[in-house]
């Protein structure tokens, strides 16, 4: 990644989000909207904090049927280059189809450029209670984002769509959204990887028409998991130097767990949420699909 420390202060502006102009500026964000996709791309797509890099990795070690050499020489921002970084235009130039890419930007921005291409996308969604803890512990180790004041602060900011990268709810509204329109869109959430990482690979390896043998997909399972990912230097951030991601207040592969929002919420916080999950998700063509796991964590209670 190239340092300009210069942009760690500076937000872009674009259709209404605020971007990290540390990574993006309006010239790759324009670049991302008019990007001409190959039939043989795989975009994956997600709100930060809802296992994009995770997705990154099993994406990678499916299209290398197992083989972790390259998810363990290559960092995952050459690999799976983000779309609307500034330093991914030249980078997506020279990678070698089927060419793995990866964004956070919403549908509304990118349905022009996808329409008619038969990319592959994997949009990744997490229980947003989960994502926003998340997000807020990240926002204490990223220096390109601000700082999220108090977690009850960080909340009332992700409710009203304010924060970075925009209104989560409006992403997974739009992308969804999508699921009966495009035949080449898949869901999976982040949970559903927690819950059955092998059953979860083997979905996504079947949607890229890539079917992996037994031997294979345990390969996949064994360099995903949350513990080889920690230690993997080519997919837990610590290459990026400490201005940018200071790992003494945090680690990017922080906890890796189905409802860790529970340690953060308070049951005020948990109502008001839900009303504002309830009203935004209105009309929603899918429900609250995370609702399987928190039964089951209930259960243990
Ligand atoms: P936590 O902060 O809750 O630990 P993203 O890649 O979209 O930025 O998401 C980062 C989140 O995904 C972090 O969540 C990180 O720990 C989690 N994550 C990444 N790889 C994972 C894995 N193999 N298993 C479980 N969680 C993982």
């Amino acid at each position: 990644m190239e340092s300009d420390m210069s942009r760690l202060e500076v937000t872009e502006t674009f259709h209404g989000v605020i971007f990290p102009g540390y990574l993006h500026n309006q010239e790759s964000l324009q670049h991302a909207v008019t990007f001409s996709f190959q039939d043989t791309d795989i975009l994956i797509v997600s709100y930060p904090k809802s296992g994009t890099t995770w997705m990154q990795q099993m994406v990678t070690l499916i299209s290398n049927r197992g083989d972790p050499h390259v998810s363990q020489t290559v960092p995952n921002w050459a690999r799976t280059p983000w779309l609307e970084h500034h330093y991914s235009a030249d980078l997506l130039q020279t990678l070698i189809g089927p060419r793995i890419i990866t964004t956070h930007l919403f549908h509304h921005m990118l349905g022009h450029a996808l329409q008619g291409s038969k990319t592959k996308v994997i949009y990744v969604s997490r229980n947003p209670k989960d994502t926003v803890v998340s997000f807020y512990h990240f926002h204490k180790l990223a220096n390109f984002l601000p700082d999220g004041g108090s977690f009850e602060e960080f909340l009332n900011q992700f409710l009203e769509g304010t924060v970075h990268f925009g209104s989560w709810f409006d992403h997974f509204k739009g992308w969804t959204s999508q699921l009966g329109a495009m035949t080449n869109l898949l869901h999976v959430t982040y949970e559903e990887m927690s819950k059955d990482l092998h059953g979860a690979i083997k979905k996504v390896s079947s949607f890229l028409q890539c079917p992996l043998v037994e031997e294979e997909v345990n390969s996949c399972v064994r360099h995903c998991n949350f513990s080889s990912m920690k230690e993997n230097n080519m997919i837990n951030y610590t290459l990026i130097p400490h201005e940018i991601m200071d790992h003494s207040k945090g680690f990017f592969m922080r906890r890796g767990e189905v409802g860790d929002w529970r340690n953060m919420f308070t049951e005020e916080m948990n109502q008001q949420f839900d009303k504002v999950l309830q009203e935004k998700l209105k009309g929603c063509s899918i429900a609250f699909v995370w609702e399987v796991e928190e039964e089951e964590i209930d259960e243990h209670h």
